[in-house]
């Protein structure tokens, strides 16, 4: 029925791009290797403590910031190692600036923050003297975003928390991965729930589809080979291959509820050894 909507409405304009279908519509595919037990249902109630760190409470005494509970375990596990230098953060999306003003708590004070955003009205959350700035454009301008990291980066973190829409934040991978993330840096995509909520599906892939394709991305120097390529001193082992770009510089993917984390960091080729 809804394939059927959805033609209707591409045929009359109203669908610009395929939409795929809300997560709640294929029912939760899962995989017939996994067993029952681990899909049947169970209850999960409601949490009732709150995180236990640093960044939480300096969310709390804050006002204006948009945050979920849960995050701040995430951005605790992935952003505290970063704490002990001064670093360089983008955040797109900034609302009230309430975020802004948290990063710049939580780091190092010679860190600078800079947000991004379309509404005109958050430059009036630059705090210049205490390098936190705000530059006005879309998250899906490939120029805009080369011009703030021509004027502000690399940087160290990159956190999109922008306009939510799918096609938006495949696009803003696309163009600051490269040269806007530093090596050893951290790309961090939040609020991913909405790549299953219909209004903020406008590309025929999520970011979560294409997040999963990174996983093979990452797994690309053991294609076609076998594991005698990579052994220690072997006759057939291999010193040198291309990969493409992500493949050699993406370190990992953390997958959370409603978060997506991806470390950069230059690979070598992977060594295995028998000792
Ligand atoms: C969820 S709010 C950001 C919240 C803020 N980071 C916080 O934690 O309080 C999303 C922001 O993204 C902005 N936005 C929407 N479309 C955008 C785009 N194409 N490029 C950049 N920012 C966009 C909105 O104006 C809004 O201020």
């Amino acid at each position: 029925m809804r394939k059927f909507l959805n033609k209707l409405l591409i045929k009359f304009g109203l669908l610009i791009t395929k939409a795929p279908t809300l997560l709640a519509d294929k029912a939760l595919s899962t995989s017939e290797s996994i067993p029952a037990k681990l899909t049947e249902k169970v209850s999960v109630g409601q949490e009732t403590g709150q995180p236990d760190n640093e960044l939480f409470r300096i969310f709390s005494a804050d006002t204006d910031v948009h945050k979920w509970h849960h995050y701040f375990n995430i951005y605790e596990r992935h952003f505290s190692r970063y704490r002990d230098q001064p670093i360089r953060m983008l955040e797109i999306g900034v609302f009230r600036g309430g975020s802004l003003r948290m990063w710049k708590e939580y780091f190092h004070p010679d860190s600078t923050i800079v947000g991004i955003d379309v509404d005109r009205s958050c430059a009036a959350h630059e705090i210049a003297d205490r390098d936190v700035y705000v530059r006005i454009g879309s998250q899906a301008d490939p120029n805009f975003l080369a011009a703030v990291n021509g004027e502000f980066g690399p940087f160290d973190i990159i956190l999109d928390d922008g306009s939510h829409k799918t096609h938006h934040q495949i696009i803003s991978f696309g163009a600051l991965f490269r040269e806007s993330l530093k090596n050893g840096g951290c790309y961090m995509v939040e609020d991913m729930h909405t790549n299953y909520w219909i209004k903020h599906v406008d590309s025929p892939e999520t970011f979560i589809d294409v997040s999963k394709q990174m996983i093979d991305m990452i797994h690309e120097p053991y294609f076609d080979r076998k594991e005698t390529h990579f052994r220690h001193k072997h006759p057939d082992a291999v010193t040198e291959m291309d990969l493409t770009y992500l493949s050699a510089n993406l370190d990992s993917i953390s997958f959370h509820d409603s978060i997506v984390v991806f470390d950069k960091k230059k690979r070598s080729l992977p060594k295995s050894e028998l000792r």
